[in-house]
């Protein structure tokens, strides 16, 4: 199995594109050879390429500050240039190819070195180089130093070609969050609707199974059982759980509205009745002044009092004990108005601006569906939700709904 590198390169791709590069700038054998001959002598010389390789890379004001300073960078650099320049004595090899030209072609691509200067570096090396040659004043020298070229332009190829890898690499990977963005958030939250649904419709089930085999256990156990109170802390759970997970079904899948006229008033009395039995709702006073009157809608029943009971419990929630949950109805021929309004922490704008947003929450036990959910109904029924609210103020519900009556 070939070995891939990070951008999907492997050796014998390498291998291929410097076959491709030699027969292009008509690297021979002959050239091989006649590199080999001077490598030994030119060794000692290339601490002084170095030099003015590294002077060249620095000269430039955009040049990574990481050239101009640190020890530790400087030695590395230092070493892996040494390596490079023996290497050009050497045919280039698909194994070091991938590492050796790859690893670097990454790194400036990373640190964003301006690819001009490591080919201007590279046209210093040749300089360099020659003169080295040229000094060791071997015999074929001509030959030696033509061989050196080919060399050099074979290097250039390749390390563009690094370039080329690592820059459609970022080019692929832009293009993939480019995409990712694209998923609009209304995609993404029809996604996680669809999930929360087969989710909540695979906990349903097995919920109520233990629950009811919970209930009878604890039917079973006399009043004083030692355990009663865990098995009553694990029903109440359970009801929590049970209540999230009919959220989360009605927010993925809201019934189709069933329209029936119905008296809106008498709907929040039943949910006011269930309400103040909770057990952490004891505290806080429900006003209602629509108490003894009529307030007829169309609609669908079942939402409307989900709408109330959602609003209700977060004014509850918002409010602290000796409070109290105002709520009025009113209305025209046309619409009723229904305000439910408390005195709680109310909202900051930000979660203010956020609050309808489906899985939004500040609560520890909330699913953040309630407010969504509301607006689901209200949109239903051609409604209209406002929240009026200001931290530390407290909070002013208000829904409109059109009667529907004809
Ligand atoms: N009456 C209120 N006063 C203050 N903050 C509120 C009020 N109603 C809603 N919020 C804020 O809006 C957020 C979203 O409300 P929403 O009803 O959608 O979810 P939740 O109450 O957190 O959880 P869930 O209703 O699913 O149990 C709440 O977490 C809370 O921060
Ligand atoms: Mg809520």
């Amino acid at each position: 199995m070939s070995r891939l590198n990070r951008t999907g390169y492997n050796n014998a791709m390498a291998q291929r594109l410097i076959e491709e590069l030699k027969e292009l700038i008509g690297f021979t054998p002959g050239d091989e050879k006649a590199l080999r001959s001077v490598a030994d002598g030119a060794a000692p010389h290339l601490p002084w390429v170095i030099e003015r390789f590294r002077g060249v890379l620095r000269s430039d004001p955009q040049a990574p500050a990481m050239l101009a300073d640190g020890e530790e960078f400087s030695a590395r650099h230092k070493q892996a240039l040494e390596e490079w320049l023996r290497s050009l004595f050497e045919p280039p090899e698909g194994e070091a190819l991938d590492h050796d030209r790859h690893a670097p072609g990454r790194a400036h691509v990373l640190v964003k070195l301006p690819q001009h200067y490591v080919i201007t570096a590279i046209e210093v090396a040749r300089q360099e180089l020659e003169g080295i040659i040229r000094g060791l004043n071997p015999e074929g020298a001509g030959r030696i130093l033509g061989a050196l070229r080919k060399r050099i332009a074979l290097e250039l190829g390749l390390v563009l070609d690094g370039y080329m890898q690592h820059y459609a690499e970022r080019i692929r990977e832009r293009e993939r969050s480019a995409v990712e963005a694209k998923l609009t958030r209304a995609e993404h939250l029809a996604e996680i609707g669809q999930l929360a649904a087969s989710l909540a419709h695979e906990i349903k089930n097995p919920l109520a199974g233990i629950s009811g085999a919970i209930e009878i256990i604890g039917e079973e156990m006399p009043p004083d059982a030692p355990h009663r109170p865990i098995v009553n802390e694990i029903l109440g759970q359970i009801r929590r759980l049970d209540a999230a997970v009919k959220d989360l079904l009605i927010y993925a899948r809201p019934a189709p509205a069933r329209a029936t006229s119905f008296d809106l008033n008498e709907v929040m009395r039943r949910v006011l009745a269930v309400v103040r039995t909770e057990q952490d709702m004891q505290n806080i006073s429900f006003e209602f002044d629509g108490v003894g009157t009529k307030c007829e809608i169309r609609g669908d029943e079942t939402q409307i009092e989900q709408l109330m009971m959602n609003l209700v419990i977060n004014a509850a929630q918002a409010s602290v004990a000796g409070d109290a949950v105002h709520i009025t109805t009113s209305g025209d021929e046309e619409e009723v108005v229904l305000e439910v309004a408390d005195s709680g922490e109310g909202m900051s704008p930000e979660v203010l601006r956020r609050a309808f947003e489906p899985f939004y929450t500040t609560k520890a036990k909330g699913t953040g569906l309630g407010l969504s959910i509301c607006r689901k109904i209200v949109e239903v029924h051609r409604g209209a939700i406002d929240i009026d609210s200001n931290l530390g103020d407290g909070t002013r519900v208000t829904v409109r709904l059109p009667r529907m009556l004809d």
